[in-house]
């Protein structure tokens, strides 16, 4: 048996293009763009160019980029500041401060800072709360990208054993809400989990954000299982997962590194930027179909 590969980008391309078509309208109805505001304070060289990617993907959409890259010893206060004015600029409707800062800014202090309605990353603790209370909010882009290539698989994942592998605010533990929503039965493991390959084994989907190469094996895996891996880990072969490619023996389905959930995270930021932009301007948008 060979697994199922999902086309992340393929996926991905489609999502871009229906929040272009969402785009479109909410310029017609709103008489403007809808607008993602992107910070990046210092020059590291991966987070630069994520967010150059970030800025073309949302032009591409037919939304407005503010792209603002503050120097690394950018003050914490000049940094709060500026959130503050994004935060008042009606013509901003998503703000992401992309991370990690710099050491001698506390990210806590800019997370909580960005209105949480603007909060297209999702890290702020009110979307935090959102999401586990199942209240409107918005969802991080990751797991929200994995959400919907799992639901593409599996179609009803109601019942089904569910493995996260990574603890996360970013990740895993809204990663573990999602799968929760979908009344999958959920374990979140982590570096102190005893017996993991066990927990692992009992698993209908498996989620793995641990950023180790390679570290889920073929061994581990349920036969027929679907496989989700967030990895992304530079080593002298290339970027791999952290899910070892022979799992495809064994798995049902299985994303693969690079081309499966890396294009989704994009996509999701600029379904969750639209989706903003409607709900501020009350342009009626269909978000289960986006
Ligand atoms: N750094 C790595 N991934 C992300 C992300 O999704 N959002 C932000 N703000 N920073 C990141």
């Amino acid at each position: 048996m060979s697994a199922e590969i999902i086309d992340g980008k393929a996926f991905a391309a489609g999502l871009r293009a229906r929040v272009g078509e969402q785009a479109a309208r909410f310029n017609a109805a709103s008489g403007r763009q809808a607008g993602l505001a992107v910070v990046l304070v210092g020059a590291d060289a991966a987070s630069s160019v994520y967010v150059k990617s970030k800025g073309k993907a949302t032009v591409a959409a037919g939304m407005a980029s503010f792209e603002h890259r503050l120097p690394a010893d950018t003050s914490q206060d000049d940094l709060v500041a500026l959130v503050d004015r994004l935060n008042a600029d009606a013509a901003v409707d998503g703000i992401l401060v992309q991370l990690p800062l710099p050491s001698h800014i506390d990210e806590r202090v800019i997370i909580t800072r960005i209105d949480p309605d603007k909060d297209v990353d999702g890290f702020h603790p009110v979307n935090a709360g959102r999401l586990a209370t199942g209240l409107h909010g918005f969802v991080p882009c990751t797991p929200l990208g994995c959400l919907m290539l799992l639901k593409h698989v599996r179609g009803d994942m109601s019942g089904l054993d569910a493995v996260v592998i990574g603890r996360s605010n970013i990740v895993g533990k809204p990663m573990a809400q999602l799968l929760i929503a979908q009344s999958c039965t959920v374990t979140v493991a982590h570096s102190r989990t005893r017996d993991l390959p066990d927990v692992v084994r009992r698993a209908d989907i498996v989620v793995a954000a641990v950023g180790r190469a390679g570290f889920v094996k073929p061994d581990w895996i349920k036969p027929g299982a679907t496989l989700i891996d967030v990895g992304i880990n530079r080593t002298d072969a290339g970027l791999v997962g952290d899910i070892d490619p022979v799992c495809a023996e064994v798995a049902g389905a299985m994303t693969p590194v690079p081309g499966g959930v890396g294009p989704m995270t994009i996509a999701c930021l600029l379904r969750n930027t639209i989706v903003s932009a409607c709900r501020r301007e009350g342009v009626p948008l269909d978000e289960a179909a986006i």
